[in-house]
């Protein structure tokens, strides 16, 4: 199928019952750092690969830094998008022993450099009213240490691609054959990484303990199907959802797949299974301008109520690392970045 063809294919299955506002994002930097998990840390326990404005850093505490404000550019293509947006990372540990970082492209349709797709899903059409986020808000999916299956949280998953076009498309997020762990086998079209943020928020707290428990699902359903949120977190909030397309190609020969037939991939935090799918999300729009886009019904990513940047400046907006290091981008390491510091 034409690409254009199977975008708006895609678009169209997607709008039958979400209205969607979906946008690329350019790398920014990948560095040891979170500010939400481990603030002040620097480096981190494990590498992530982030988005968004480029105020980014080891410890941007509400109240201290507004990102609006502090940055100077944004990689999104949304100009006041100032936003961070980040996960961990792929790498392929070859039967040496050695680690690569796998790389990560844009989406179909999107012409960002690596980086995410990030959406905001407003939901079923309907007329329920979707709140956007406050200044200071962030919060987390997932957990790094997870591995228990059942404990991949709803709208988390990998998709194994047949092929570059994506084609032909496996229907929403997280149906059909997507996995809860790193598929099995080799993926000539890569993987698409799908991770999905809870959409019921408790109206009060812009963060808590474990950076998850201001949030919640529906009381009853789901997002997707207009479930509405539970009483003890009434307010509901854009679906925040990220595609990462890792770039698996290049890892595809048998022969330095392990002898035992096990998969070779692995989290940065150590996982090799891929149930410590996780993700995290620090708002940082400027002004009312999510609101807007919600309110107006926004959809992918030429809205008119919004500013949109050339894709050149969102790719030109990047980040220099913070916690030096080689991380394993065109050698093979030893080890993970922080190996030596990590729990698992
Ligand atoms: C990071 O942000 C804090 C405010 O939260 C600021 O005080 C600090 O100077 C910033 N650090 C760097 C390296 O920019
Ligand atoms: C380890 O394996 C990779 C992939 O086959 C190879 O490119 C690399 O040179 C090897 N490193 C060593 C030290 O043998």
């Amino acid at each position: 199928m034409h690409l254009k063809t199977l975008v708006a294919a895609t678009a169209v299955q997607l709008a039958a019952a979400q209205e969607l506002m979906r946008f690329g994002c350019s790398q920014l930097v990948f560095d040891r750092i979170d500010p939400l998990v481990n603030p002040g840390f620097l480096p981190s326990p494990h590498l992530h690969q982030v988005i968004g404005g480029n105020s980014f850093n080891a410890s941007m505490t509400h109240g201290a830094l507004d990102p609006p404000t502090a940055s100077t550019c944004t990689s999104c293509t949304y100009s006041e998008d100032f936003s961070n947006y980040w996960t961990a990372n792929i790498y392929f540990k070859a039967r040496n022993g050695t680690y690569k970082r796998v790389p990560q492209f844009a989406n179909l349709g999107l012409k960002v450099q690596g980086g995410m797709t990030v959406y905001y899903i407003r939901g079923y059409t309907s007329a329920a009213k979707v709140t956007a986020f406050k200044p200071g808000f962030r919060m987390l999916v997932g957990d790094p240490a997870n591995k228990d299956v059942k404990k991949v949280p709803s709208g988390n998953c990998y998709r194994c691609e047949s092929n570059m076009q994506q084609s032909p498309f496996g229907g929403a997020p997280c149906t059909g054959s997507d996995t809860k762990v790193f598929p099995k086998g080799q993926c000539n079209g890569g993987w698409r990484v799908t991770v999905t943020f809870p959409t019921c928020w408790d109206g009060k707290n812009l963060d808590s303990p474990d950076h998850k428990a201001h949030m919640a699902y529906p009381a009853s359903g789901t997002f997707e199907s207009g479930g509405a949120c539970p009483s003890s977190h009434p307010i509901k909030m854009p679906q925040v959802m990220y595609e990462i397309m890792f770039d698996t190609r290049a890892f595809n020969n048998k022969a330095d797949w392990p002898a035992d037939g096990s998969q070779p991939f692995y989290w940065s935090q150590g996982d090799g299974v891929g149930t410590g799918i996780h993700g995290d999300y620090l708002f940082g729009w400027k002004g009312d301008a999510l609101q807007k886009a919600m309110d107006t019904k926004c959809a992918n990513d030429n809205c008119k109520a919004l500013q949109r940047q050339t894709d050149a400046k969102a790719i030109a907006c990047t980040k220099g690392q913070t916690a030096r290091e080689d991380i394993g981008t065109d050698t093979w390491l030893t080890e993970l970045p922080g190996a030596s510091q990590m729990q698992m």
